[in-house]
Order: structure tokens, then sequence, then C-alpha cells
């Protein structure tokens, strides 16, 4: 890893760390989505899991001086698809991150998987490696809808997915997408109605969005008008608060108690240290707070002194970073959090916050400021409010 030079904010303080998590990164999938922004590469036969190992020991081994004494709250081994791993190399993974640091006893540890690519066997091993938490991308049971978006899986083999990782997993997340090509508000709710049908703890409803870089960038399917979209998302969060399910992120929902920590912990503007090929990273110390990204070839990244770029957040930029996180979270944040996490005081954005209290996007009292039903609706709207101001001294990125 070869950092480059570090700016230095001024004004940044931080009286305590903020709790710090681990995101891995494993770059491969059976087939590229053609929605898909992701770092994620087509794979070409077997997969180097060794090899690859052996790059994540380095670039973790590489990161151990920043985050020296520290305690990992959270895995998340993410993707493209982890579960084409073998158990035998996931339980590999966590065995070497145990032994470089040190996990909190009840750490949360995430692996993602794909439908089309588990079966009972892998998830029980995926267990006994020490994972505690599934997350399945099942998109859809819709059979025309996982085809146009390009799925390897049917909907049988999503229902049999979720059904395997039950048999072996309390903890279960269920990725859906709705706002598809040719989706109806009837096929989004069956789709929802479907996945509550297993009762999983945890589910997640995102909107799909159109990236650049991606097959549907350059060769637009028609999607669903933006107020029906808009009205399929309303409509999710009826039907799951009605199944119990708390919405606590714009597109997380949870049953009480089992809300996703280690995604919590971003929300809240907390530290990650991302090792992976294209993974990213925040790690604070008492006057500053940085962002790490490394390369995204996998190829590169499995060569040693694989390039890494290391960059301050300024001080101006602080107040969006924290802003573009927690006010995605329904019940917002404590107000204190602000300081806590950005070592700014909250002065700084106090006439940003009142302009975006005007424009009815926002609610505070003493202790919490919180996004409104319309401040959730328009949120690019009121994150804008929080945008650096490009005229200000040390706006410019570190
Ligand atoms: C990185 S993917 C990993 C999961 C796994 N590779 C899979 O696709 O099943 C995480 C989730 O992001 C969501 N996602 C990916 N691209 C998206 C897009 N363009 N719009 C909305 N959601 C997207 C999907 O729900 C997906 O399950
Ligand atoms: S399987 Fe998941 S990560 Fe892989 S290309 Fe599809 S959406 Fe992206």
């Amino acid at each position: 890893m070869i950092p480059v030079a570090l700016d230095r904010p001024a004004a940044v303080k931080l009286a305590a760390l903020p709790p710090l998590a681990l995101y891995v990164h494993i770059p491969w999938c059976v087939r590229k989505c053609p929605y898909c922004d992701f770092n994620s590469h087509e794979r070409a036969g077997e997969l180097p899991e060794r090899k690859y190992l052996d790059a994540l020991f380095r670039d973790l081994e590489g990161s151990l001086p920043n985050i020296w004494g520290r305690r990992v709250v959270s895995v998340f081994i993410g993707g493209g698809t982890p579960s084409l791993f073998s158990p035998a190399s996931i339980d590999a993974l966590l065995s070497g991150v145990r032994a470089r640091l040190a996990l909190e006893p009840d750490a949360e540890i995430t692996l993602e998987a794909n439908p089309g690519t588990v079966e009972a066997a892998r998830f029980r091993g995926f267990r006994d490696a020490g994972v505690n938490r599934i997350s399945i991308g099942v998109q859809s049971f819709d059979e025309r809808m996982l085809a146009g978006l390009g799925r390897i899986h049917s909907g049988g083999e999503a229902q049999r997915g979720i059904e395997a990782a039950l048999a072996s997993f309390e903890n279960v997340n269920v990725d859906l997408m709705y706002g598809l090509p040719g989706q109806t508000a009837a096929m989004a709710r069956a789709d929802l109605e479907q996945a509550l049908g297993f009762g999983v703890p945890h589910l997640s409803a995102y909107q799909l969005t159109i990236e650049p870089n991606t097959v549907f960038f350059s060769k637009p399917p028609r999607l669903p008008e933006h107020d029906v979209a808009a009205d399929m998302q309303l409509a999710a969060e009826e039907t799951l608060r009605a199944a119990g399910y708390e919405h606590y992120e714009t597109s997380a929902f949870a049953h009480p108690g089992w809300r996703c920590r280690h995604n919590l912990n971003y929300w809240q503007f907390g530290d990650y240290l991302g090792i992976g090929a294209g993974a990213h990273g925040k790690i604070s110390f008492a006057d500053r707070v940085t962002r790490h990204a490394r390369i995204k070839q996998p190829g590169e990244y499995m060569k040693p002194n694989a390039p890494a770029q290391e960059s301050v957040v300024s001080a101006a930029e602080l107040p969006f970073e924290f802003m573009l996180n927690a006010l995605r979270l329904v019940d917002g944040f404590e107000a204190a959090l602000f300081s806590e996490r950005t070592g700014l005081p909250l002065s700084t954005v106090q006439s940003r916050l009142g302009e975006a209290e005007r424009k009815g996007l926002l609610s505070r009292d003493w202790k919490r400021i919180c996004p409104t039903e319309r401040g959730r609706r328009f949120l690019n709207e009121l994150l804008e409010g929080f945008l650096p101001d490009r005229s200000a001294p040390g706006s410019a990125s570190g």
C-alpha cells in the first residue's frame, strides 16, 4: 500500500473515537447484472480463493497501525457474491481476521449470499465458520422480473435459498427491489407478501436506480412512473409496519431488536476499515477523519504493494458526509452525535438546520434531529442544504 500525503484540517477535534467495523469485499459474481454498479466481476473459471485471502491479510496487516488497540464491533463480508467462496475459505478468512484484530465477543458477522449460489450444506458451513447473519439477494420472486434483471436464479430458488438460510441462521435479511421494468403496484405487493411469509427478522426494499456504467444506463428499460414507484415505497412501509417491522432507515426494516448493527454503524457515521478490491473505509483520529479506497481490479489488488488511496475529509465536507448517512435514519440522530463523530461543534450547521426546518424537511428538539416525512421523501433536497460552501476557506477536499 502506498498512501498519498495527507492534508490536516485545523478545526476537527474528536473527544473519543467511534465504534469500528470491518468490511471485506469479495469482488466476483457468476454473471454481472445489468443494473449493478458494485465492484463485481464475472468469474472466469475457478476463483483464486487462497491468493485472494493472502491479499486480504496483507491489506489488513498494512492497515493495523491506523486502528491500533481498537476493537471491532461487526464484520460484513459483501460483494460481489461472497457465497461463491467455499465455507473453508470463509472459515480461513474469519480465523485470519480474528488472529489480527480484536473482535467483540458478540460481533455481528454478516455474509451476503445470492440464491443461485447457495445450498443448505454451504449455509451450515458458513455458520460453523463463525458467520451469524445472512443477507440474501432475492430482489423478486416473479420469474419475469428476475429475467428482466438478468438474475441467475428463479423464484423457486429464491424461496429455497431463504428456507435454507433460515435452517442455519436466526438472523436473516432478504433484499428486495421494487420499481422494476414492467412491474405494477400489485406485483410489488405480491413480492413483499411472499417475503413476509418467511418471517425473516430483517428486510431491505430498494428502489431500482439506474446507475452510470451499467447496461441499464446505456440501454434504459421502461420503468414504472415516478409516482407509481413512490407509491410502492409507501405501500411497502405500510405493509411492513402492519406486519411488525420497524422502518428504521430509508430502505431497511427490522423486527424489534434485529436492526443491522453493521449498517447502523455506517449511518451513525461510525468508523469502518474496508479491505478487498475496491473496498472503501473511514477511519477517525483525534484530529481528523480519513477515507481510504483500495484498487478496484481484483488482479491488481492481489499483487503485493497494490496501490491504495487515502485522504482527509476536510472540515468543510464533514457536515455533509455526516448528514448523508445520519439523515437516512427514520428516527434521525441525537444532536450530540454530530460533534462526537465529526469533531466539529453543532453551531457549524445551526443555520442550515434552521433552513431545513423552515422548509418542513427536518424537525428537532433539544435532544434529537430527525428528517420529517417530507424530508425522507425529498431526501436529496434535504441533503443539498448541507453541501459544502465551495467559496469557504478549506472547502477543497483533502
Ligand atoms: C451488492 S448487492 C450484493 C448481493 C448479491 N450479490 C446479490 O445481488 O444477490 C446488494 C444489494 O444491493 C441492491 N442493489 C444493487 N444494485 C442496485 C440498484 N441499481 N438499484 C437498487 N438496488 C440495487 C440489491 O438489492 C442487492 O441485493
Ligand atoms: S449478483 Fe449482486 S453484486 Fe453481482 S452483479 Fe448481480 S447485483 Fe451486482
